[in-house]
């Protein structure tokens, strides 16, 4: 038991029930090639991630960190024709092989990437205006989450979800004490969604190919 059982079963369910095709696989391949981090959401993840947002019938999505797009694309598959996605990404090498993926995945209509900190782009992005999203997806920088969370919760309307990714760190979540500012960041994040009464969340430790990790689900109140 431990990481190879996981990694197998992981490969197991996603071939039996994930159905990645060729725009995804190319996404990760071309990722590799460009030296980018091997971080993605899991195949299985990112199918989650795409059932989330058809269930709530999303046709809005921002994502806080956009790496090269593998996650971007799951969600922006369960948009209608119309629907948009907004993703912010802090390095312009990622967001350059993210919207080589996202055109090979046909999505350049609805994926938007806005390059630069999320701690800029966040309040550009309240300051214009527009509709509330019906999802986010916030996976960038650990430390980042409590802020985002404030942004996340101004910009999503009620009975919109915000997930947020690795919010379990191999367990080292449940440590108060420790020194680690990914841990801390998290920690603070999940305080705030349990504080905040327009929030209503859940977090589901996983076990997979990315090893023992965790996703937060909070539901805005409507
Ligand atoms: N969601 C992606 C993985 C994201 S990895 C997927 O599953 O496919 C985290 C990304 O966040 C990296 O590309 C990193 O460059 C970006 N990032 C880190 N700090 C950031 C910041 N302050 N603002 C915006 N993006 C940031
Ligand atoms: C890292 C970031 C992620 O979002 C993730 O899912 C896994 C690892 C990282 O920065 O190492
Ligand atoms: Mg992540």
């Amino acid at each position: 038991m431990g990481q190879a059982q996981w990694t197998e079963v992981d490969a197991f369910l996603s071939s039996l029930l994930v159905g990645e095709d060729d725009a995804l696989t190319e996404a990760t391949a071309a990722g590799r090639r460009a030296g980018l981090p091997p971080i993605s959401v899991s195949p299985a993840q990112g199918k989650l991630l795409y059932l989330l947002a058809k269930t709530l019938g999303a046709k809005r999505v921002l994502e806080i960190g956009t790496l090269g797009g593998y996650s971007a694309i799951w969600m922006a598959r369960a948009l209608p024709k119309d629907g948009h996605l907004v993703s912010l990404e802090y390095s312009p090498r990622h967001a350059e092989v993210a919207s080589g993926n996202i055109a090979r995945a046909g999505l350049v209509g609805v994926v938007e990437i806005r390059v630069g900190a999320a701690a800029d782009n966040l309040p550009k992005l309240a300051a214009e205006g527009g509709e509330p999203f019906d999802m986010v997806f916030i996976d960038a920088d650990k430390g980042g989450y409590p802020d985002y969370l404030d942004w996340s919760l101004q910009l999503t309307r009620p009975g919109g979800l915000i997930v947020a990714d690795n919010v379990v760190r191999g367990g080292a979540v449940a440590d108060g004490l420790s020194r680690d500012a990914n841990v801390q960041g998290v920690r603070s994040y999940l305080e705030k969604v349990a504080a905040d009464p327009r929030l209503e969340g859940t977090v589901m430790q996983t076990v997979g190919v990315k090893g023992y990790d965790g996703l937060s689900i909070a539901r805005v109140v409507a």
